[in-house]
């Protein structure tokens, strides 16, 4: 297993909040508090509008990289109001996600369409970010493994039979939908069990990188007083947050989690 594949990843998904200006204003507060660290990758998906202002504030700490929240299946064309992975590689971002349940639950992406968006990231060059997880019902009708095999099966499917090319370096979310923005957080003990389910599809699957190489992370509120305890959950690499994502004082101290500050 290679340790500096499953260097911890902290990543922000900032959703629908912040303009330009809030986002320089976050920086500008966030990089005063959280000096780069070579041992973490710190991660930021803002909105696709505040991308440039984003680049543009960071200069000269190229240690916060930048991700783009969604990308069309199609490289390019007449879809109004939608941005590509060819466009997110043009601007230089490093990182696209796929497959929130955010998109999946009111964009009606299927497991299909997320394959298709991973693809594109991958072709552009990206590094897609995986984002998996269960609904409270499934969770209750003891439906976990399933949805997560399925979710994941299909994207790997999908990736086997287009040819184009291998998923190197995967990175995936392990993203209970129950506990997406509602203050209510797996313990360490589901997201070990998910992060467990989520390498056993990988290994399962005849593809020519061992599935310890995995970055897994966990997301659903995740905030500073819960950060060590996730991380220190078996198989959990790193966290991505919504919410305690957008204060500068709360995602310092949750990048900051385990560091000599
Ligand atoms: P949350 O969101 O931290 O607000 O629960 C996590 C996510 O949707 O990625």
């Amino acid at each position: 297993m290679s340790e500096a594949v499953r260097q911890p990843v902290l990543a922000a998904n900032w959703k629908m909040f912040k303009g330009p200006e809030t986002t320089r204003a976050f920086l500008d507060r966030f990089m005063r508090l959280y000096p780069a660290h070579s041992d973490r990758s710190v991660v930021f998906f803002p909105a696709a509008i505040s991308l440039s202002a984003f680049l543009a504030a960071r200069s000269g700490r190229d240690d916060l990289e930048v991700g783009i929240q969604d990308v069309h299946t199609e490289v390019e064309g007449a879809y109004t109001g939608a941005v590509s992975a060819a466009m997110a590689a043009e601007a230089k971002l490093g990182w696209g996600l796929a497959g929130h349940s955010e998109r999946r639950r009111d964009f009606g992406d299927e497991d299909a369409t997320v394959g298709a968006k991973l693809r594109r990231l991958l072709e552009a060059g990206l590094r897609p970010i995986l984002c998996v997880g269960e609904t409270l019902e499934e969770r209750r009708a003891g439906r976990l493994e399933e949805v997560l095999s399925r979710q994941m099966e299909s994207v790997l499917d999908g990736l086997a039979s287009s040819g184009c090319g291998t998923w190197h370096d995967k990175v995936l979310a392990y993203e209970p939908v129950w506990a997406i923005g509602t203050g209510e957080t797996a313990t360490p003990r589901d997201a070990a069990e998910a992060h467990g389910l989520i390498r056993e599809v990988l290994s399962r699957r005849a593809t020519d990188e061992p599935a310890a190489t995995a970055t897994i992370l966990y997301g659903g509120s995740v905030k500073p007083d819960n950060i060590e305890a996730l991380l220190a959950a078996e198989g959990v690499d790193g966290v991505l947050v919504g919410g305690a994502s957008l204060d500068p004082d709360s995602f310092a101290q949750i990048c900051l989690a385990g560091s000599d500050r």
